[in-house]
């Protein structure tokens, strides 16, 4: 690998946001002699449901079939145990495709066959639908050691327009469990994603340079981010979420390389959070110049349970303490967000955290209804915020410090 990718892997380790390739690939599927069928079952095309055998080609085949034709398509993944390596679901596709996952899927370990590239990638499709009641399973706990190697994601959506995955299970993926790109019109619901809390860069679902993407009625439980949103995201509703343990639900991290764009309009409401290292929280760094408006945030009807920073804003995010040189120029601009009717408990003392900049304080803000009380006997409940101007209103006298 040169230093100019290692440097890149590590950039995107720390913070979350996914490389993605953006090569246009142009379908030319070679679709085997199927003209009256309409589901392509993987056990037909060779898929042997051992665990072990490796059935890429099979699921490829049942891929490459069903989205080179008009009408409704299936790639069915019946009931039993799959291993496969690197899924390439290309479009354009001439019709719907449906891919009805109901048995198990492992992600093969083999890692230099993934080619930098990532385990199942939905790319350039329109229409598609991602159900079932099965499982994904990305193996991540045989390589999760081996940080300087470029491990795939588990479930990737780039440049789809109206997708929808749901039913699924996503466990232990090597990087990301899911993560969404340059798409439009993505509903994710009833999916659970489980890896354990100290894995690395398991974020639950990562959205990033993407429009009308709704989350909802999911259960996740990872190393990371349950959620986040990054750079370029506008119009992204997450409800009905249940987090934890992890890092929370984030917007960011913003600010980390050139030519980001805005993230505008999301809401987050109706989630609990347990147990989390943080609860909400909006991160960027003040690291490349990157001058980007964070706008129209809201986050409301939320529990915390035990979560260490409840709610939190920090623009001087920097986890690996490598971006000394820049301290002080922050280009991010943080506006209009709403913390609206936060109730539960925080596992430290500082249950609010609004870290603005002075060159560019955070305007606009709102704690209306943010109740949420230290749990511990030693201290009191605390808010600490700088360079942060609004209004709080029915909150907890010792959070209101707006
Ligand atoms: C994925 O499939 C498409 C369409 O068949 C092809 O053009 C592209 O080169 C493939 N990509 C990879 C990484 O194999
Ligand atoms: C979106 O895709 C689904 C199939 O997954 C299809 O039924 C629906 O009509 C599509 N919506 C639009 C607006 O094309
Ligand atoms: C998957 O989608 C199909 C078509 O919309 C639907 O009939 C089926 O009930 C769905 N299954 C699950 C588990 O969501
Ligand atoms: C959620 O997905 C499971 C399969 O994992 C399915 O059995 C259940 O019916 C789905 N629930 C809803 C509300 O769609
Ligand atoms: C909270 O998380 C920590 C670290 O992940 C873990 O050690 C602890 O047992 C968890 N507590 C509860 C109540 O789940
Ligand atoms: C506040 O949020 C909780 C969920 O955390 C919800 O049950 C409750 O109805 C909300 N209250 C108001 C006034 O919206
Ligand atoms: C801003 O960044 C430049 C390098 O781009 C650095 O030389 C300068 O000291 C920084 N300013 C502050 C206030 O830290
Ligand atoms: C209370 O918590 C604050 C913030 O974490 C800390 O700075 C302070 O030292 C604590 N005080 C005591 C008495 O532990």
């Amino acid at each position: 690998m040169d230093n100019a990718i290692r440097f890149m892997f590590i950039l995107t380790i720390v913070c979350g946001a996914a490389y993605a390739r953006s090569e246009a690939y142009v379908a030319s599927a070679a679709v085997p002699a199927a003209a009256a069928r309409t589901a392509f079952d993987i056990t037909e095309l060779g898929a042997v449901a051992d665990g072990k055998t490796d059935s890429t080609k099979a699921v490829q085949d049942a891929w490459n079939a069903a989205c080179g034709l008009p009408g409704s398509q299936k790639v069915v993944i019946p009931k039993g145990e799959f291993m496969t390596g690197a899924l390439n679901f290309s479009g354009p596709c001439k019709g719907y495709v449906t891919v009805q996952i109901d048995g198990t899927l492992f992600g093969s370990n083999d890692i230099p066959k993934y080619n930098k590239g990532n385990w199942l990638e939905i790319l350039h499709v329109d229409n598609v639908l991602v159900n079932g009641s099965g499982t994904l399973d990305g193996q991540g706990a045989a390589v999760w050691k081996d940080e300087c190697k470029i491990l795939p994601n588990s479930l990737v959506l780039d440049y789809v327009n109206n997708g929808t995955v749901s039913g699924i299970k996503l466990v232990n993926s090597k990087f990301f469990h899911i993560n969404v790109y340059m798409s439009k019109v993505v509903t994710i619901k009833n999916v659970t994603i489980t890896a354990v809390a100290d894995s690395p860069n398991t974020d639950g679902i990562h959205i990033g340079d993407s429009s009308e993407i709704s989350v909802a009625d999911s259960t996740i439980a990872t190393g990371d981010d349950c959620i986040s949103v990054g750079p370029g995201s506008s119009r992204v509703n997450i409800k009905g979420i249940t987090c934890g343990p992890g890092q929370g639900i984030s917007i960011g991290c913003l600010g980390r390389f050139k030519d980001e764009k805005d993230v505008t309009d999301v809401t987050v409401r109706n989630c609990v959070l347990r147990n989390t290292s943080n609860g909400v929280r909006i991160k960027s760094y003040e690291d490349v110049l990157s001058p980007i408006t964070a706008s129209k945030l809201k986050f409301e009807n939320i529990r915390m349970e035990g979560v260490a920073k409840p709610v939190i804003v920090d623009q001087r995010y920097c986890p690996e303490k490598t971006c000394s040189d820049r301290k002080g120029n922050n280009t991010v601009t943080i506006k209009d967000v709403t913390f609206r009717n936060i109730t539960g408990t925080s596992s430290t003392p500082e249950a609010v955290s609004l870290l603005c900049s002075d060159q560019l304080p955070c305007n606009g803000m709102e704690l209306l209804d943010v109740n949420v009380e230290y749990d511990g006997k030693d201290n009191k409940t605390m808010a600490v915020c700088t360079n942060a101007n609004g209004v709080s209103k029915g909150s907890l006298q010792a959070l209101a410090c707006l």
